[in-house]
């Protein structure tokens, strides 16, 4: 079924066009492109609009002039063409030309179009495929090291991570995520060496001191940083240690190993816990071999050389431009003792990938003081001849804080993921019994950890990623804000209308003429903005940005709130069973579309709260 959207751009071409051949005015047909149709900025303007800036230059005209014509002439049209008139009313203002949409004809094509796709609506644009059918997108996020556990800045990675993967899936692709273990080089080292100094001896593991994997390791990097600093020499040993782990020695690859799972164990729990998933796990142990080979291959064929201290370089002016220093310009790839250094190892992962699962983009989700890593990584692969290099994506995002400064995990002063969604939960719980909910939500713990995770990610995924931002954990889990809580709140009050109809005999109807009596102001508003859903959904997938879909699902509650205060359910049965009827209908329209859109942006839904 066409949209009202569709609709609009149609007639507006057709006009259009018939204005070319009226003034004869000689140039090819029109593009259907170059019609674009907008929400106007207030709604007494009209519900769709559409700029005639695009045929000013063709027509030598001026757009108003344009617009008065082409209304004038759509109006026109109307008087002998019913199911036009049925659209609704145009009208030009300034440059554009726009259309008041005939309500009850448009609420009844809205819903009917979202109760028949039920959890597919969204998918689809408005030609009725979806945007990125046959898309083989491979999301690489969160990705971290395992020398310490996770913290705030992992969490909004991992947000945007799993956000951009479900927006990218509900618009069609095939998605394939993927976590890159780096659990390989120096910073492993010095844990190792922490551990081998103050607990090998008392044969101390998490489970002995009851701490978490990957805390235990943590705190073993922090405690190799303090040392190091009386002794210096302990750097040379971590170094020393790393040569001896390429080397394959038996000793130094047991306690790595040990050391390494008792990390992995711990960040697992933690994915699992904030419902985290993916579905393959890559291993810088396992890939960096491979990197190190495309290196001396590359060496050979002259795309890198050898510099006078026996490193493997590249020269990057091309990238970076000459700097000041001598060497600036050229990038370490593999050390002078041999050893392969960070981005070696992404060269070999890169390639493994493209093996393993030949994507039609990569993406990146890496924080942005990685920018210049990425932009060097996607030069070396480009050199090297791969034809696959133009697919990759580097999806930058800024920092993260609380509003009390920095985090600088060698200080030992993170913000732990663990620790602050401990926080955040424990602060939720209290809400709950505070407001005397405790025993009417099911399970207290549960729902607490449900509302903890909601305030945590939408507050994370509400700021475009390029942005640097504070996290404010009370701010976060306000009830009535742009919070993930509040959207909680909005999904439990429409269940619990829902429910409550129910336990009066009163069903959503699903007669589209019912439908049509949606004509109420705040009942217009609310079909608007489930309308929009499909291209919220479209516009976040192409722009890889999940901000878009927390304001609009932010607007959607909002909107549900005012129709629910202006327009009574229950209320009007007696009077009126069919308009009640197809205001229950509106209320479960909205929270299909609002169920859809909190998956996407990793709120659980709540059926109480
Ligand atoms: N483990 C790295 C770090 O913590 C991030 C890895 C990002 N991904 C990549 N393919 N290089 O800084």
């Amino acid at each position: 079924m066409l949209s009202q959207k569709d609709l609009f751009k149609s007639a507006v071409l057709n006009a259009v066009n018939q204005f070319k051949i009226e003034n004869k005015i000689d140039c090819p047909e029109i593009d259907e492109k170059l019609v674009r149709v907008e929400n106007p900025p207030r709604p007494e303007m009209g519900d769709l609009g559409s700029p005639m800036f695009p045929f000013a230059k063709m027509f030598r005209m001026a757009p108003p002039a344009i617009a008065a014509s082409v209304a004038q002439s759509l109006k026109k049209s109307a008087e002998n063409d019913a199911s036009l008139a049925s659209l609704g009313e145009f009208d030009a203002a300034g440059p554009y030309v726009n259309i008041k949409l005939n309500k009850a004809a448009s609420a009844s094509g809205i819903l009917a179009s979202i109760v028949s796709q039920g959890e597919n609506y969204g998918s689809f644009d408005s030609a009725g495929k979806k945007p990125l059918e046959g898309q083989r997108i491979m999301v690489e996020f969160s990705s971290p090291n395992t020398n310490k556990p996770l913290h705030l800045g992992h969490l909004r990675n991992d947000a945007l991570g799993e956000s951009v993967s479900r927006i990218l899936k509900k618009a069609g692709a095939e998605v394939f995520k993927v976590d890159l273990i780096n659990n390989r080089g120096i910073h492993i080292c010095k844990s190792m060496l922490a551990y081998k100094l103050f607990h090998e001896a008392k044969n101390e593991t998490p489970e002995s001191l009851g701490m978490k994997g990957d805390h235990f390791v943590g705190q073993c990097y922090v405690e190799f940083d303090k040392y190091s600093k009386e002794h210096p020499e302990a750097v040379q040993q971590a170094e020393e240690m790393l040569v001896k782990w390429e080397q394959g020695d038996k000793e130094v690859r047991g306690l790595w190993q040990k050391m390494n799972s008792w990390t992995l164990d711990g960040l697992k729990e933690t994915y699992k816990r904030t419902g985290i998933v993916f579905d393959k796990f890559y291993f810088e142990s396992d890939t960096y071999l491979k990197g190190k080979d495309e290196i001396l291959k590359g060496l050979e064929k002259g795309v890198f050389f050898k510099a006078p201290d026996g490193s493997v370089r590249i020269d990057v002016t091309d990238v970076v431009g000459k700097g000041k220093d001598e060497d600036s310009h050229e990038k370490v790839l593999l050390r002078k003792d041999g050893t392969s250094v960070y981005i070696t190892q992404d060269i070999g992962t890169a390639i493994s990938r493209h093996n393993d699962w030949p994507f039609n983009q990569l993406v990146y989700v890496v924080a942005s003081e990685q920018n210049y890593h990425f932009k060097i990584l996607f030069h070396i692969l480009k050199k090297l001849g791969f034809g696959w290099t133009e697919k990759l994506f580097h999806l930058s995002y800024g920092l993260v804080n609380l509003p009390s400064g920095r985090m600088k995990s060698r200080e030992g002063t993170v913000v732990d993921a663990d620790d602050l969604i401990d926080s955040l939960h424990a602060q939720a719980l209290k809400a709950i019994e505070e407001r005397g909910r405790d025993n009417s939500v099911g399970n207290p713990d549960e729902v607490a950890e449900k509302v903890a995770l909601a305030a945590l990610d939408y507050y994370l995924l509400n700021v475009a990623p390029v942005k640097d931002m504070l996290f404010n954990p009370e701010e976060s889990l306000s009830f009535n804000g742009n919070t993930g809580p509040y959207l909680q709140y909005m999904g439990a009050r429409i269940a619990s209308i829902l429910r409550k109809a129910k336990e009066q005999g009163l069903e959503p109807s699903s007669s589209v003429e019912d439908f049509s009596l949606l004509t109420a102001e705040s009942e217009w508003a609310l079909i608007k903005d489930l309308e929009r859903f499909p291209s919220i959904v479209q516009k976040s997938a192409e722009t890889l940005d999940p901000s878009g879909m927390a304001s609009y699902l932010y607007d959607v509650s909002k909107s549900f709130s005012a129709f629910y205060r202006d327009c009574p359910i229950v209320g009007t049965a007696s009077e009126n069973e069919r308009l009640a009827k197809a205001r229950l209908a509106l209320a479960q329209c909205t929270l299909s579309v609002l169920k859809s859109g909190m998956d996407l942006v990793l709120v659980p839904y709540l059926e109480r709260m």
